[in-house]
């Protein structure tokens, strides 16, 4: 038999370009749905009032959609009247006013895709970022067609909560069995900002006043027996609220605000007008079983899709190549959020630090891309961490450079220009330009232009005219498919150290002892003046571009840095350079334990948290990505494992006598508690691998007394990672615990996946466990995400086949899934041979093997690598 293959997988996918936009050719004024849910089907009918805005036919998407029925102006439509196409339904010559009635079927009951309407657990929620919609009903599914909807819920009684956006107008009986609930919402909105659930949920209620007098609503749905652990994302939505109100002058506008837990989600939460559905893993949170980093994700993902509703809803984009002008504006906000709930230095740590180890990663890559793309395949590939973190970078930057009065200038006058439009990155530099008076057109190429720069520097001091000269340099990769690289600008915070007194030195008349400098050319020299002695210069402080840094630093330099630095960011900072130089170029580390030794004891005593943080060491996956070629993941390892004895060996007494110091108290939800927390887990850590004594002994009895999951879990760790006698009972002993907390049942396959030496098989039979699921995006990420964190076993001819057979079986059940975990291999190229081929001949085994277009687009990615 022969069968027609298509050669060119862009045919079957077609590839989409910014450059070829063109904007709607109806709109639609209102749309009224009718959604009535049975076990085994879904009827839609919808209908819209459309107006043509430019010449052309009237197009409607859709996708996956049984069509029962179709009517212009009040009459059914003869079949030569319209055309259906695979995900198209036209209406011939339809009249420049009309009103589009379709009645569809759907299957949400079999939509393990978890787009659109589906059921995840015992409920029906929506998923319609960024094409979903078009799985619901046909519709200009794009988000520059904005409309008013009402929507009318109808389903049985055993599905008593009804929701969707806006305010309920109307609800009743439909016969014995069945009710239903009418939603209007008042302000305009594109298709993929509709959401509704049905269900049976308990709910958390509360208000908020706002700034203009107006009462909110507040309400938290979840599994009943789930609801006493949303009073941390109830507090968070009221802070985030008044934050808004506080640093951007913006108030919420409708009447309520409901946000919905679902347990089988794709992302972390999604910013649905006036009804959020949240992952349950961003949502829920209680003491026993949640770790402290995912009660913070909790409330910095409550202010993320809170703050949308200006930078996101009312404000939306013109079309998806425009993600990061919501994604990237949005994570700026919920960042600025986050420094009231932790000291602003750990907050910028941890967020370079995810910077870092995700988006340079992914830049350095093949799935390399611009914050703003000009092509894709397959939209839902573009929710990475270039959009949102590198996009979050860009807007830092131009904040940087204004200052907060005039940043804010800038924001109230994109505000004002644009509430109720879709618009495009041009319109959020051009509003920030005009209403701050200050050009920002030179950042535009952030947006367009893919990889990381890099900047290059050497510093002169010349004792006799007592001038410092700073030459800078940047660099930018280029990228294959992209025109040469431009300079960009790129501002550099920096301070000047005595190194005799350890103080900054003043840079001015006013007192400064920091400035900005602005490197927007290949190479500039910039000149210090008046200045006494040789300085030590810091640069780049507080992260203050996304670039990486190519300083030519002695290493005594940056260990006076790690020390005498006058802000936790910056300290950390020199660290984080000092360890590059140990793990990727080989350096002596004696510099370094000299300053941690010296410096760990003074910040643990007056700042645990940022102790806990100073005792980061760059992951095995972060120092990968900065190898290029040849790389040897068991040699990487062995290094990293002997940097990490080292520095156990040297601060042994350290460990013994802080682990003392920090004894189990009673929890509290605070920077200081969870400071404590978080360096009693690093200290027991480093502890465990100093083999002190006790140290096991002491990690099985904070398990007895944990009063948290992160005093547990930190425990457990230790005991798994070192074998431990009493580590399968504990791990027995935690399952039992927590057998019905799938958010904690996840961490218990996430510790065993991410255990440093867990060999192929374990994963392997810890995925053939009877809870493992691949129906629950959260339990499959726990296994796939932790265990990628262990390169010596990945990129083995096994441990790629693991990935390459859950990317296989995911492709038709759950693309946009498998797709992200097909990423994990993405750097496959850079191995050491035999492993590079190995690897590649397992990539290639999917070929031909998998349809989604999210999937085969990033299955083309990797392949064009190498
Ligand atoms: N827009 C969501 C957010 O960042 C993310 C999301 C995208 C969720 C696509 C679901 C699907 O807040
Ligand atoms: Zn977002």
């Amino acid at each position: 038999m022969n069968i027609a293959v298509n050669p060119d997988d862009h045919a079957v996918h077609p590839t989409i370009y910014l450059k070829d936009y063109q904007p709607p050719v109806f709109g639609v004024s209102t749309i009224d749905l009718d959604i009535r849910i049975h076990d085994t089907e879904t009827l839609v009918v919808s209908t819209l009032e459309m107006q043509r805005l430019h010449a052309g036919e009237l197009v409607l998407l859709g996708r996956d959609l049984e069509l029962l029925n179709v009517q212009l102006n009040g009459s059914d439509l003869a079949p030569n009247s319209y055309r259906l196409d695979k995900e198209t339904l036209t209406i011939l010559n339809a009249p420049d006013q009309c009103t589009i009635k379709t009645e569809v079927r759907i299957h949400p009951e079999n939509n393990t895709q978890l787009e659109g309407l589906y059921k995840s657990g015992g409920m029906y929620c929506t998923q319609n970022e960024p094409e979903g919609f078009r799985k619901i009903t046909f519709f200009p599914d794009r988000p520059d067609v904005l409309a008013v909807y009402t929507t009318r819920l109808e389903a049985d009684n055993q599905y008593p909560t009804l929701l969707a956006n806006g305010n309920l107008i109307e609800a009743g009986q439909v016969g014995a069995d069945r009710h239903y609930t009418i939603w209007q919402d008042p302000t305009k909105k594109p298709s993929y900002l509709f959401a509704c659930v049905a269900g049976d949920l308990a709910v958390l209620k509360d208000s908020f006043t706002t700034m203009e007098g107006k009462p909110v609503a507040l309400e938290i749905y979840t599994e009943e027996k789930d609801i006493e652990k949303c009073h941390v994302a109830m507090q968070a939505l009221k802070d985030s609220m008044l934050w808004d109100e506080e640093h951007y002058g913006r108030a919420y506008d409708l009447d309520n605000y409901m946000i919905v837990a679902v347990s089988q989600f794709n992302m972390g939460a999604m910013e649905n007008k006036g009804l959020n559905i949240f992952n349950t893993s961003c949502v829920l949170s209680s003491p026993e079983t949640s770790t402290d980093a995912s009660n913070f994700y909790v409330k910095s993902t409550i202010a993320h899709e809170y703050f949308h509703n200006w930078t996101g809803n009312r404000i939306t984009c013109r079309d998806w190549f425009q993600l990061c002008l919501k994604e990237g504006f949005t994570v700026f906000r919920d960042q600025s959020f986050s420094d009231t709930l932790q000291s602003p230095a750990v907050q910028r740590i941890d967020d370079v630090s995810s910077l870092k180890s995700a988006q340079f990663a992914e830049d350095a890559g093949p799935l390399s891309h611009p914050p703003r793309p000009d092509h894709f395949v397959e939209i839902n590939n573009f929710y990475t961490a270039t959009v949102y973190d590198k996009g979050a970078e860009i807007v830092r930057m131009m904040a940087t450079l204004l200052g907060e009065e005039n940043f804010r200038l800038g924001t109230d006058e994109y505000f004002r220009r644009h509430d109720g439009e879709a618009v495009t990155v041009e319109d959020l530099i051009g509003s920030l330009s005009d209403g701050s008076g200050t050009d920002l057109w030179n950042f535009l190429p952030w947006y367009s232009q893919p990889g990381t720069p890099v900047v290059t520097g050497q510093g002169v001091y010349d004792a006799e005219t007592r001038r410092y000269t700073l030459t800078l340099s940047q660099s930018i990769p280029k990228k294959p498919n992209y025109p040469a690289p431009q300079p960009l600008p790129i501002p550099v915070k920096i301070a000047l150290f005595n190194q005799q007194t350890g103080q900054p030195l003043l840079l001015d008349a006013q007192g400064e002892t920091e400035t900005v400098l602005m490197l927007n050319q290949s190479k500039q020299v910039f000149v210090f003046e008046h200045i006494a002695s040789q300085p030590i210069v810091s640069l780049l402080r507080d992260f203050s571009a996304p670039v990486l840094l190519n300083f030519d630093y002695q290493d005594q330099e940056l260990a006076f840095l790690m020390q005498y630095e006058t802000n936790g960011f910056n300290q950390w900072q020199a660290a984080q350079q000092l360890l590059e130089r140990i793990l990727l170029q080989g350096h002596d580390a004696s510099a370094y334990l000299e300053a941690l030794l010296v410096t760990l004891p003074k910040v643990a005593s007056v700042d645990p948290l940022l102790a806990s943080r100073l005792l980061d060491i760059p992951t095995e996956t972060f120092i990968a990505s900065r190898i290029d070629s040849n790389y040897d993941p068991v040699a990487v390892r062995s290094i990293r494992e002997a940097l990490m004895n080292a520095i156990a060996a040297e601060l042994k007494d350290f460990w013994s006598a802080s682990y003392a110091a920090l004894p189990i108290v009673p929890y509290a939800d605070t920077s200081e508690a969870m400071g404590q927390r978080a360096l009693r887990n690093a200290v027991l850590a480093f502890a465990s691998r100093a083999g002190i004594a006790n140290a096991l002994t002491l990690a099985s009895q904070q398990y007895d007394v944990a009063v948290c999951m992160t005093e547990r879990l930190g425990a457990l760790r230790q005991l798994v990672n070192y074998d431990a006698v009493d580590h399968d009972a504990k791990l027995t002993d935690f399952y039992q615990r927590f057998e019905n907390e799938a958010l904690a049942i996840d961490l218990w396959f996430g510790l065993q996946a991410s255990k440093p030496n867990a060999t192929i098989d374990e994963i392997t039979r810890l995925s053939q466990h009877p809870q493992f699921d691949l129906n629950t995006p959260n339990r499959v990420r726990s296994i796939t995400g932790n265990f990628a964190t262990n390169p010596v076993a990945v990129w083995t001819t096994e441990g790629a086949q693991f990935y390459a057979n859950l990317a296989k079986t995911l492709d038709a059940k759950n693309p946009i899934l498998g797709s992200r975990i097909l990423q994990v291999l993405s750097r496959w190229y850079t191995l050491k041979e035999p492993l590079r081929t190995q690897v590649r001949a397992v990539i290639d085994g999917l070929q031909g093997q998998v349809t989604s277009s999210s999937v085969v687009e990033t299955l083309a990615n990797l392949q064009k690598a190498g």
